[in-house]
């Protein structure tokens, strides 16, 4: 059955979340940076809103998320937060705002304050205290796997990740220790399905794919690769303006082919 893209009835909250993935229901996010894309994602049934240091990329002009700060985050997080009052909206913590736990804690109470429902983090092990500390002042967190882009100059340049066994296994373990620091979801990136199959399998928390096959929980997208605005668009992403009579229409559409398991097809995944 096609599924309708419908606007969301009431607030989303980690708890309807992770009640999906026990369903198997599939949950759609949408990396978006500024009030009106937030209230047309509501409007589109967008379970949930990042606010991504992607930003960094998309709208500042930078090439990589490096050189985003927390005051670019805070005043694109407050913009999103009035644009939309339904979906759960987590902030990322850009590069080197989170290098310890107590810097952590006080840059992602800033995020909540600003309105995120959530923070992001990059990363695998190293993490474990800062989540642990997080969780426990009552800050919910999303956890970062795979490619994670403020580690561009690390691997090199944008590539997979986890093609190999080893690396693979150290991804498999990573979401492993993540979850039992307590993330309450977790973004894989650039991996391939079938490493993102065995660790959707494995962890009870919801995952979240970018280029990391259909399997996972549910899928994001940057809303600036879902609109065709993107000059060399990742294999990953997709163009549903192309295919829709309008902005909303794309959005609408992005939801559906998620939902309906359609998207990502084929030519977006990694083997
Ligand atoms: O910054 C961002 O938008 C992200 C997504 C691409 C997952 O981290």
């Amino acid at each position: 059955m096609v599924y309708a893209a419908t606007p969301l009835e009431k607030p989303l909250n980690i708890q309807t979340l992770q009640a999906m993935k026990k369903r198997g229901e599939k949950f759609v996010t949408v990396a978006l940076y500024d009030a009106p894309m937030a209230a047309m994602a509501e409007k589109s049934g967008v379970e949930v809103v990042l606010v991504g240091d992607s930003l960094g990329m998309t709208v500042l002009g930078y090439t990589s998320t490096v050189p985003v700060t927390m005051d670019h985050m805070i005043y694109h997080i407050e913009a999103v937060h009035r644009g939309n009052k339904k979906s759960l909206i987590i902030g990322d913590l850009p590069f080197m705002t989170y290098a310890n736990p107590e810097q952590a804690m006080a840059n992602a109470a800033r995020a909540m304050q600003a309105g995120a429902h959530m923070i992001k983090i990059e990363g695998g092990e190293w993490l474990a205290p800062t989540v642990k500390l997080l969780v426990e002042r009552g800050i919910p967190v999303c956890g970062h796997l795979g490619l994670t882009p403020q580690s561009v100059y690390k691997f090199g340049g944008f590539r997979v990740q986890g093609r190999d066994a080893a690396q693979a296994k150290s991804i498999l373990e990573s979401a492993k220790i993540l979850e039992q620091a307590g993330v309450a979801m977790m973004v894989l990136e650039c991996i391939p399905s079938e490493l993102a199959v065995q660790i959707t399998q494995q962890v009870k928390v919801p995952t979240i794919g970018i280029g990391a096959g259909r399997e996972t929980d549910a899928q994001v997208l940057v809303i600036n690769d879902i609109l065709g605005l993107t000059e060399q668009p990742p294999k990953f992403a997709k163009n549903f303006l192309s295919e829709a009579k309008d902005i909303p229409g794309a959005m609408r559409k992005y939801v559906q082919d998620v939902k309906d398991g359609i998207f990502p097809g084929d030519d977006n995944i990694f083997c």
